[in-house]
C-alpha cells in the first residue's frame, strides 16, 4: 500500500513513482524484456489503474507528440511494450500477501517456469539481474532466488535462506524463513525481489495458511517446494536499492541520475559543488514549508 511514502502514494501506486524519468515498474518491465520474457503479467490492487494506463496506447498523447514533431519521445512512449510482447493485468482484491498475489497468475502462467520481479527492488547492474538469473536457470534447471548479504540487524525485513555455498555465487538452499528476528535467522543471506520459479509452486501456494505478518507468503511456498525441487540462491552482480524506503529511493534517484544521459553530468557537478562547498550536510533548520493559511474568522466590532 506504499504507506512509507504517504502522502505521495495516497492516490497513485508506489510502483509508479519515478526514478529520474521512468516509473519503477518500467525498470522492472525493461529487465524482464531484456531477459527474454514475452508475456508480462501485472498483479496489483485497487487504486493502481495508472499502471495499466502506463503500458497502454496513449492515443491523444501520441497524436500530440506527432503533431509537434517530437519523434524521439514518440518512439519512447510507443515502445514501452514492444510488439510481440503480451500484457495481462490482474487485480488482487485484498492485500493478502505476495504468495497470494503470485497465485493469482496461475491460469495465465500455465505450466511454464516464470519469473517474479518486485518493482520496488531496483537494481543497478551492468548485466540486468534477471538475465544473469536466466543464465543460471539454463545451467541448472532449478528454482533461482536472487540473494544478497544483508546487515545482521535487518534480517526481519527479508526472506532469509539456510544454504550451502556451492559454485561461484551459487548456493544450495535447504531452508527459507520470512522475516526472522536476527537471533532466529539461519543466515544473513536475504532474498531480493527476483525469482525464477517452476509452475509447481502454485500447488504449494494453494491452501497455504497465512504466515509472517498475517499474509500468505511466497517464502512459505518456496519452503514447501524445497521438499521436492532444487532451489538455488544466486548472489547477483549489481547494487540493489530498496525503493519502498525513502532513503533507498533517494539513493537510487542519485545513482540513476548520475548515469542519465541528459542530466548525469549536471547532477555530478551539483553534488560536487554541494560537497566541496561544505554545504552537503544535514539541513535541520531549513525554513519550514508555509502552512496553508487558515480562513479568517471575522471579529465583530463592538
Ligand atoms: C518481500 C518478500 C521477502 C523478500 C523481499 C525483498 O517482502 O516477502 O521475502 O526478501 O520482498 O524485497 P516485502 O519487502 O514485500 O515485505
Amino acid at each position: 500500500m506504499g504507506t512509507r511514502f504517504l502522502p505521495a502514494t495516497k492516490a497513485t501506486a508506489k510502483e509508479m513513482m519515478p526514478v529520474v524519468d521512468k516509473p519503477l515498474i518500467q525498470y522492472a518491465v525493461e529487465e524482464a524484456l531484456a531477459a527474454g520474457c514475452d508475456r508480462l503479467i501485472f498483479i496489483s490492487g485497487r487504486g493502481k489503474r495508472a499502471i495499466a494506463d502506463h503500458f497502454d496506447v496513449a492515443f491523444e498523447l501520441e497524436k500530440e507528440l506527432e503533431r509537434r514533431g517530437k519523434e524521439q519521445l514518440l518512439d519512447e512512449v510507443r515502445n514501452i511494450v514492444p510488439q510481440g510482447v503480451s500484457t495481462a493485468f490482474l487485480r488482487q482484491p485484498y492485500p493478502l500477501g505476495l504468495g497470494h498475489a503470485v497465485l493469482m497468475a496461475r491460469d495465465v502462467v500455465g505450466d511454464q517456469p516464470f519469473a517474479v520481479l518486485l518493482a520496488d527492488d531496483l537494481i543497478l547492474a551492468r548485466r540486468p539481474v534477471l538475465t544473469q538469473m536466466v543464465e543460471q536457470y539454463n545451467r541448472y534447471h532449478a528454482a533461482i532466488l536472487a540473494i544478497q548479504e544483508v546487515p545482521p540487524e535487518e534480517t526481519n525485513k527479508y526472506g532469509i535462506i539456510r544454504s550451502k555455498a556451492w559454485e561461484d555465487r551459487v548456493h544450495q538452499v535447504s531452508g527459507i524463513v520470512e522475516k526472522p528476528a536476527p537471533d532466529h535467522a539461519p543466515s544473513t543471506l536475504g532474498v531480493v525481489g527476483r525469482y525464477i520459479l517452476p509452475a509447481r509452486i502454485f500447488d504449494y501456494l494453494e491452501g497455504l495458511p497465512s504466515g509472517s505478518g498475517g499474509e500468505i507468503q511466497l517464502t512459505d511456498g518456496i519452503a514447501a517446494l524445497l521438499n521436492e525441487r532444487q532451489v538455488l540462491g544466486y548472489e547477483f552482480e549489481g547494487r540493489r536499492f530498496d525503493c519502498g524506503d525513502k532513503f533507498g529511493y533517494l539513493q537510487a534517484t542519485i545513482e540513476f541520475g548520475l548515469r542519465h544521459h541528459a542530466v548525469g553530468k549536471q547532477l555530478a557537478e551539483y553534488l560536487h559543488q554541494l560537497a566541496t562547498g561544505g554545504i552537503c550536510s544535514y539541513v535541520a533548520d531549513e525554513p519550514k514549508p508555509i502552512p496553508f493559511p487558515k480562513a479568517k474568522t471575522k471579529t465583530r466590532a463592538a
